[in-house]
């Protein structure tokens, strides 16, 4: 999830009006100026590298860019940019080196591009770009060298389209380029020669900000709010050139009109994107994290999927034993895995507390992977329970959203979330991202082993590519969490049960709500609830079950109306269309088979979130916990 701006004007007065100094106006903000600042305002969204791209109608094409964080770049001064590109990165393809920073450029340094998102089919056409010098490892920089293609006239299509003149132009360039890219994807593109940025957008947000004498682009609102709050979020397909005080947009090669809208915000909420908390962005993000965590790996034809990693010739046939580590969120993340890893996989699993686990007796070294699954890589206890695996002489493997982080240095392989910087301490997109890429690994294992058919392999490859539309269909329905949440706000406490994948779901959905509503909340088996905690139970305790496919629906409902009997409210989240009447609230979750108790979940962080918010708790940082746990 990386931040792009693109900004068209002759500069902004910082401080114009009531508080600007009568003479002046205020200071004078370059071009390059207006982006950098920009970036600074889009750093949630990545902050492994920065750069910018600077058009002057003399000075031509000027880019800079350095890993390392936004502060850290310099910008060059170009007293005739009239106009200009900038990017900060969260890496997903090549580490966060100098080279892999956008803006990435073609062979002759004449066009410059920053994107957002992934390019699926980058490898493929890679190859069909061998005589151009790619400088990255990154997946965008196939787009420059596309449009370099197009802008020369070396295609088809471009020369058709041009009546056979060598030269085209960036916008129809862009609009054929577009056409080759699979997978989901924000561009900004800037020429030298050219005085419009040419933007592109498939599946990653992007948004126009519309002045009286300029024009900006960016991820996000906040990069250029400060400067016009008059917007025009752009839709899928769409593909457009802005140009001072001018946008045209266009929908399948022809013109269309999209609204202007008036963003209302005040400055402080804006870096939230208009959420009062992180936490509640992080969880409207979901489906952008997934599809970003999914892009380019499923195979669904084939039944296959592509982690880009890889183990030694026959370990995996090999394997005898899984052993997943992690604390907290991480862990219930590696609790729904285990269950795939075993049915997939034909492997024993076990997840493991972070800070309990030791290699143990009986148990061979070479014939075990131990997976730490760690949102940050930098949990102290997670990574001692990995260099206690590594001494034992297991094969470690990583699984986190953090890129450089430590855990990366210290396992024999990792396959990254790429849900994109979370910055609530309460982890909320990162468990998604965490649950899809280790269900993938599941089915990669499970085919390697040649214990998951293809066509098994295909209903679960299909059940996740599904995942992100169930989940935005679960966030559409905020409005009867929220409620939920007002009638139920001042329960005693609340039990959060589920069997199966419903299990680390609940535990999950407690751990939530006592995080950061500071009450009393427990996850128990929902078959465990009568073999002690049952007595605890009465009218003032809410239960909250996981009733979907994956979690052994009917017989945990069983479980919820022995709670009800002792007068508990009951609250459920149930596969559409399954009848459970006598709940006292249904949240629908759509059906997508084995990740529903995952879709399930966003209703409990929702429930969470508006308990806590209606009890005006500190959401984004809750009393006593920190994002990274870096102490044993
Ligand atoms: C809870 C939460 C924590 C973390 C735990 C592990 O909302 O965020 O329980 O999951 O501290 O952190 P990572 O995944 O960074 O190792």
């Amino acid at each position: 999830m990386c931040g792009i701006i693109g900004y068209v004007g002759a500069g902004v007065t910082r401080g114009a009006g009531e508080d600007a100094d009568e003479e002046t106006g205020g200071d004078r903000l370059a071009v390059g100026d207006v982006i950098h600042q920009g970036l600074r305002n889009l750093e949630y969204r990545g902050y492994d590298s920065a750069g910018v791209a600077l058009v002057g109608e003399t000075s031509g094409l000027t880019v800079a860019k350095r890993s390392g964080e936004v502060d850290g770049l310099t910008v060059p001064e170009v007293p005739d940019a009239a106009h200009g590109i900038g990017h900060t990165r969260w890496s997903t393809h090549g580490p966060p080196t100098d080279a892999n920073a956008h803006p990435h450029t073609d062979c002759v340094g004449d066009v410059a591009v920053v994107h957002n998102g992934i390019v699926e089919n980058h490898e493929t056409l890679k190859a069909e770009l061998s005589d151009h010098a790619f400088t990255s490892d990154t997946d965008t920089e196939v787009i420059p060298h596309l449009l370099e293609e197009e802008l020369s006239g070396e295609t088809e299509a471009s020369a058709a389209d041009d009546g056979g003149d060598a030269e085209s132009d960036l916008l129809a360039a862009v609009q054929r380029v577009e056409d080759r890219l699979e997978g989901s994807y924000a561009i900004c593109a800037v020429r030298e020669g050219d005085d419009r940025i040419v933007v592109a957008r498939r599946g990653s947000p992007l948004v126009l900000g519309r002045g009286e004498d300029a024009s900006f682009v960016a991820s996000d609102v906040t990069a250029f709010l400060e400067h016009t709050r008059d917007v025009t979020y752009l839709e899928d397909g769409d593909v457009a050139a802005i140009a001072p005080g001018s946008v045209d947009i266009f929908a399948d090669g022809e013109p269309v009109e999209r609204e202007i809208e008036t963003v209302t915000w005040e400055a402080n909420a804006a870096e939230k994107g208009g959420y009062d908390h992180y936490m509640r962005k992080e969880i409207h993000e979901q489906p952008e994290a997934l599809r970003q965590t999914l892009a380019g790996r499923l195979d669904v034809d084939a039944g296959d999927v592509d982690l880009d990693v890889s183990f030694p010739p026959g370990f995996l046939a090999d394997l005898e034993e899984i052993r997943i580590v992690a604390c907290g969120t991480s862990y219930y993340a590696g609790r729904y895995a285990a269950r795939l890893f075993e049915e997939y996989a034909g492997v024993r699993t076990t997840v493991e507390i972070a800070s309990e686990y030791e290699f143990g007796a009986g148990r061979t070294p070479d014939r075990t992977l131990v997976v730490a699954v760690t949102q940050s890589g930098e949990t102290a206890d997670t990574l001692g329970a990995v260099r206690r695996a590594n001494a034992a002489g297991a094969r470690t493997f990583a699984v986190t959203n953090t890129l450089g982080s430590t855990v990366t240095r210290e396992v024999d392989g990792t396959a990254f979330i790429r849900a994109g910087p979370e910055i609530g301490v309460a982890a909320t997109k990162t468990f998604a991202s965490q649950v899809a890429t280790l269900a993938m690994l599941s089915v990669a294992v499970g085919r390697d082993r040649g214990a998951l058919a293809a066509a098994d392999a295909r209903t679960v490859l299909e059940d996740l590519r599904g995942l992100p539309g169930a989940v935005q269909q679960v966030l559409d329905e905020e409005a009867a969490v929220r409620e939920a949440a007002r009638e139920y706000r001042d329960s005693e406490a609340f039990f959060f049960v589920g069997r199966a994948l419903g299990v680390p779901v609940a535990l999950e959905g407690a751990l939530k709500l006592k995080e950061i509503s500071y009450d009393h909340a427990e996850g128990f088996a929902a078959g465990e609830l009568k073999h002690g905690p049952l007595a605890l139970v009465t009218p003032d305790t809410p239960v909250l079950a996981v009733l979907t496919e994956g979690g052994r629906a009917r017989e945990t409902m069983n479980n919820v109306t022995e709670a009800q009997t002792r007068g508990a409210p009951a609250l459920g989240c149930v596969t559409a269309g399954s009848e459970f009447d006598t709940l006292d609230v249904a949240f629908e979750v759509p059906d997508v088979g084995v990740v529903e108790p995952l879709v399930a979940n966003v209703y409990l962080q929702l429930f969470a979130y508006h308990v806590a918010n209606e009890k005006g708790r500190p959401i984004d940082k809750p009393r006593n916990l920190a994002k990274s746990v870096t102490v044993e």
